[in-house]
């Protein structure tokens, strides 16, 4: 199997007013179908940036006289190439998101939370037409992560570990090819930590799901594919010494 997604030379700097943070440096990763990658790397190193720029929630600097041009690939397809509709679908329906800070919304139940990503990447009325099954999906995944009796909650009422459970099973739904998880294990305890993973690897054998993992869990870097670190804006293998 081929490279599913390459990200070649990311360059991203944030200014704050004058002051400008170089945040991602020549940053590059190439992830095979079915691979499963843990990065790892320093708080403020710049993983949940590089995170969203490979999910098209973000994008990189543009080329200028510091850097060279930075692009993100899709089978094939460069991100930075697509219309405005291609990238929604490619959000949608390809990707499926787990991030640090979960971005449940307050308003909906469990169960809607995670059915939230069925309806934007179907519509209205697909999604209306297929809402048996999909909310049977959902239940299923809620249950295996253990929230089958929070169907009807609202995320103020859960511990920062259902949500963050909620959030997992939101991300699967749509089976997506790509899951960026953003400290998918952060907020659980070790026996619960080690089950989610257990069904995260499950779903990539299910679904041959492609897994991006940035974790400082290091239960999850041992059952990874491959670990890489996120250090001076670059990604650098698993082994490689610091530089001096
Ligand atoms: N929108 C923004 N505007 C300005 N600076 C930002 C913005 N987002 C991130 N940064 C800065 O970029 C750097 C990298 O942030 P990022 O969130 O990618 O780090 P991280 O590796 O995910 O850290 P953590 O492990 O703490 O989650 C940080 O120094 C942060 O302050
Ligand atoms: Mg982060």
């Amino acid at each position: 199997m081929g490279a599913l997604l390459e990200a070649n030379n990311l360059y991203k700097t944030y200014r704050m007013g004058k002051v400008r943070v170089p945040v991602l440096r020549g940053a590059s990763i190439t992830l095979e179908a079915g691979e499963v990658v843990a990065v790892l790397g320093k708080s403020g190193s710049g993983k949940s940036t590089m995170m969203h720029i490979l999910g098209g929630l973000d994008t990189p600097d543009k080329a200028s006289s510091d850097n060279a041009a930075s692009t993100v690939m899709f089978e094939g397809n460069e991100l930075g190439r697509m219309s405005g509709a291609e990238l929604d679908r490619y959000r949608a329906r390809r990707v499926g998101f787990v991030f640090q800070f979960y971005h449940l919304l307050p308003e909906l139940t469990v169960l809607e939370n995670a059915l939230l990503p069925a309806m934007a990447a179907r519509g209205r009325v697909k999604y209306t037409h297929e809402r048996t099954e999909l909310r049977a999906r959902a239940t299923e995944l809620l249950s295996s992560f253990g929230l089958g009796e929070r169907l009807k909650h609202r995320p103020a009422e859960l511990s920062g570990g259902e949500r963050q459970r909620v959030a997992i099973a939101r991300a699967l739904i749509n089976r997506p090819d790509l899951l960026l998880a953003d400290e998918p294990t952060g907020n659980l305890d070790e026996v619960t930590g080690a089950g989610i993973l257990d069904a995260l690897l499950a779903h990539r054998s299910e679904a041959g799901c492609t897994m991006f993992i940035v974790t400082h869990d290091p239960k999850v870097a041992q059952r990874a594919d491959r670990v890489v670190h996120l250090r001076d804006g670059v990604v650098v293998p698993e082994g490689q010494p610091e530089a001096v």
